[in-house]
């Protein structure tokens, strides 16, 4: 994944954030080493920083993959809260298993197994936050399911949206998964039920505010 940002002004924001715990530090260096794609710690402070901004007790995330996200965000929303974690890969479910139980947090997030999309379909009621991290193709369907599922004054937050900078070539990309970012970002810019910002941090962390329209 090529930068967004310089490489200097990347290391001295890497440079700033405090140590994170035995858990977390052990699912960072597994990423690493198995090239798992998570947010990393820089984009993780955003997504509780937000979760906490709103109180959010209910969060959905599409595509958890070990959890470190999911760790994050069960971290969020407290004891009293519930983190909905998913991926299609049995192994990064039993493996993330492992840490939020050692992070003790397991009781405080549901695991499902299987396509985010339609158990995002199949899970009951609203939620304040939703995390979209799921394969790129599927981003504008996940706009169109994910959308009505937020409460007003909730969040869809996505990662990825600036994909190594591919989405700036303006004219005609050839990869599915740019077009896809693509309009991804003209539905959430476009949609009058949302006030989104991309933060340009790392590849790129769309944050969408539901029913915040300028009056
Ligand atoms: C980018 S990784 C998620 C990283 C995670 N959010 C984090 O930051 O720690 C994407 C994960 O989503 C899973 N995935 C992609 N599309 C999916 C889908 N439609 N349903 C379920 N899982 C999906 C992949 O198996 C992969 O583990």
């Amino acid at each position: 994944m090529a930068a967004i940002l310089e490489k200097n002004v990347q290391k001295y924001i890497d440079s700033m954030l405090p140590a994170r715990d035995a858990v977390l530090r052990e699912m960072e260096r597994y990423a690493a080493k198995h090239e798992v794609p998570i947010v990393g710690p820089a984009c993780a402070r955003v997504l509780f920083q937000l979760a906490r901004s709103i109180k959010a007790q209910r969060i959905f995330e599409l595509g958890s993959a070990i959890g470190y996200s999911t760790l994050w965000l069960a971290r969020a929303v407290g004891p009293k809260g519930t983190v909905f974690y998913t991926d299609s890969d049995p192994e990064n479910a039993e493996r993330a298993k492992g840490y939020l139980g050692r992070a003790g947090v397991l009781n405080r997030v549901r695991i499902l197994v299987g396509d985010a999309l339609k158990m995002l379909q199949s899970t009951e009621g609203e939620f304040d936050l939703i995390f979209n991290d799921v394969n790129k193709t599927q981003y504008p369907e996940v706009f169109r399911l994910a959308a009505p599922r937020l409460r007003s004054g909730g969040l869809l937050v996505t990662d990825n949206v600036l994909w190594s900078g591919r989405v700036a070539k303006v004219a005609g990309a050839k990869d599915a998964s740019t077009r896809a970012i693509q309009q991804f970002n003209r539905q959430l810019y476009r949609s009058t039920d949302f006030f989104t910002t991309i933060i340009p941090l790392r590849d790129g962390l769309a944050v969408a505010l539901k029913n915040s329209a300028i009056s």
